[in-house]
């Protein structure tokens, strides 16, 4: 194959026939391709683009450059869900364990953070003994027993999107919607799922900063998914705000545990708007408290019920997961699931206990009573980064106890002194400079903003 040809032909706008494609794959994966020129086709894919028939080459062929985990026949259907990341985006953490109590297999095979978005694996780093890096056997053998894994990619795991992501990453070829659909669903094909549902946020601190671009990826993600087998449904939720009241890596694991508890009975529809004589926020169960995370972990649960055909309705799906979700079984499941890999429960369950692990705590407080009606997750999203809770560069090293939690949350009304956020540091100085930066992210008015978290629902791209 002569690549250089293939280079110009892309540069000129030309299609590339799907077993070029795979051909050019092949030879990058066997390293038979130099990162000069296939940066030179990536920048040519970024201008010219990919159609429907050449992005689905390039899926397969990536999917196909490693080994696809295969699994025994079971009753169980294989489900997975993806987000393209976002401030305090922890759902996978409490999803896993409810969709294996709703009968599902789940081999969540997650990544790490770059920039300000955390990564699902380096939250759970902050577990003290787990391990994020299984061989295949293991990911199989666990989700046959458990139902569920959240861990890293193999080395033997879509190598060629290892490389093509690397070279995208300085070669400024990262925001380009054909090189993102294959490089997601090349890696959720490895999984060889049933159904799959997609979190694509739009927002301030997501990667796809409007619903526009957002809708455009979702769309060409769920078309894909679906002509590949995997039932594929995505969800268009706001990144403008952080997910739940947690973000740093340890205080999204305590809040995800957290969202596993049952609420009781009496608290399940109490508005989250309330607050007490003392001004602080009426609800005392933290389950109760995390609301928009523990909406977003039933509706995944939901879509993947209808997607795979085990509840007519998503009304009737809702339910089921929510009876699940108070069932307790969850909660159980997590710790099942993190002693299968490697978790030492005590020492969670010391390190759980513990109100921070930071050295350095601070409140910043509410100037002024009203609602809030903004909770700017980038500028939090970067003063984690900042504390050494996120990565400047693949190789920096992660701060797990950092980080921001108790957020006050937009439509959320408070008085005076309230508690907009707690600010986890390495030090004093830290968390004060962290408190002058942090006020500018939070806006407090008369009316409260209209609440808003799932946008919108693309089931398929007509
Ligand atoms: N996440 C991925 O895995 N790949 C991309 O290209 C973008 C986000």
């Amino acid at each position: 194959m002569n690549f250089l040809s293939l280079i110009e032909s892309k540069r000129e706008g030309q299609t590339l026939a799907p077993e070029l494609i795979e051909y050019f794959v092949r030879d990058l994966t066997a390293g038979k391709i130099p990162d000069y020129q296939m940066a030179a086709m990536l920048m040519a894919i970024y201008f010219r683009g990919l159609d429907t028939a050449e992005t689905r080459a390039l899926t397969l062929a990536m999917r196909d450059s490693g080994d696809v985990l295969k699994f025994p026949k079971d009753q169980r259907p294989l489900v997975d869900k993806h987000s393209t990341g976002g401030i305090g985006d922890k759902v996978s953490l409490p999803l896993a364990p409810l969709l294996a109590c709703l009968g599902f297999r789940v081999p969540m095979i997650s990544g790490r953070g770059l920039g300000i978005t955390g990564g699902t694996l380096d939250k759970l780093d902050s577990i003290p003994g787990f391990k994020t890096l299984l061989p295949a056997g293991k990911i199989v053998g666990q989700i046959q027993k458990v139902g569920c894994v959240i861990c890293g990619q193999t080395d033997r795991m879509v190598p060629a999107d290892k490389k093509i992501y690397a070279l995208r990453d300085v070669s400024g070829t990262v925001p380009c919607i054909p090189l993102i659909t294959a490089s997601i669903l090349s890696k959720k094909l490895a999984e060889s799922l049933d159904a799959l549902v997609l979190d694509v946020k739009f927002g301030c601190a997501a990667f796809m900063q409007t619903k526009a671009d957002a809708r455009k990826l979702a769309k060409a993600m769920v078309a894909l998914g679906n002509e590949c087998g995997v039932n594929t449904r995505a969800m268009l939720t706001d990144m403008n705000t952080p997910l739940g009241r947690a973000a740093g890596n340890w205080l999204e694991v305590k809040e995800s545990v957290a969202c596993l508890e049952p609420i009781p009975c009496s608290r399940r529809r109490e508005s989250a708007h309330s607050f007490s004589k003392s001004g602080q926020r009426g609800l005392t169960s933290a389950a109760a408290e995390i609301n928009d995370l523990r909406e977003l972990v039933l509706d995944c649960a939901a879509h993947l019920l209808v997607q795979t055909h085990r509840a007519k309705t998503l009304a009737a799906a809702r339910k089921q997961a929510e009876d699940c979700l108070n069932s307790g079984a969850p909660r159980k499941k997590w710790d099942e699931m993190i002693v299968a890999q490697g978790a030492d429960l005590k020492a969670f369950n010391q390190k759980l206990a513990l109100d921070h692990t930071a050295p350095a705590v601070v409140e910043l407080k509410a100037e002024k009573p009203g609602f809030v009606a903004k909770c700017d997750a980038r500028l939090i999203g970067e003063v984690i980064r900042d504390f050494g809770g996120g990565r400047l560069t693949k190789e920096s090293g992660i701060n797990y106890d950092v980080g921001i939690d108790r957020l006050a949350k937009p439509g959320e009304a408070v008085r005076k002194n309230s508690v907009l956020a707690r600010i986890h540091a390495a030090d004093q100085s830290q968390a004060n400079s962290a408190c002058t930066r942090l006020r500018t992210a939070f806006e407090i008015s008369a009316k409260p903003p209209p609440p808003r978290l799932v946008a919108e629902i693309i089931v398929s791209s007509r």
